[in-house]
């Protein structure tokens, strides 16, 4: 009776482990973060609380937008493109972020 407690404990713990992952790094950024990646790389050239000109466009409700600069839509893998690609005044980012950044800073975006 004991070792089968024990062994259900193990499961339980092997589970809880399992889901800290999925709410931590892998896919999904992190919104927290990304708060830092943006003040420290992009706050210079883009306002988070509203859609006023900077160096860059506010990016206050980015997401909510039809089209970003580019004509593309601000889907997370456009949004990441665009990041890596700058141009137009934008720095490239391609090597100047890890993809965890990105998809940090992203995540971030999202929630202005
Ligand atoms: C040196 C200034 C500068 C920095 C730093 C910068 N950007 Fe930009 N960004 C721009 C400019 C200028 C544009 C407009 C480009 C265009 O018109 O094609 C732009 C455009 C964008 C757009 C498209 C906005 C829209 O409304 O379509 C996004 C998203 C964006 N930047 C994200 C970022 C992120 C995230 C960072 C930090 C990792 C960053 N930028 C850093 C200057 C900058």
């Amino acid at each position: 009776m004991k070792k089968t407690l024990i062994a259900i404990g193990c499961f339980l713990a092997v589970l809880a482990v399992g889901q800290d992952k999925k709410n931590g790094k892998g896919g999904a950024g992190d919104a927290t973060k990304g708060k830092d990646v943006f003040e420290s790389n992009c706050s210079v050239c883009h306002n988070a609380d509203s859609e006023e000109k900077k160096m860059g466009p506010g990016l206050k409700g980015l997401t909510k937008q039809d089209k970003m600069v580019n004509g593309k839509k601000p889907t997370d893998a456009n949004i990441k493109a665009l990041i890596n690609a700058g141009g137009n005044g934008m720095p490239s980012y391609a090597d100047m972020l890890t993809d965890e950044e990105k998809a940090d800073v992203i995540a971030y975006l999202k929630t202005l």
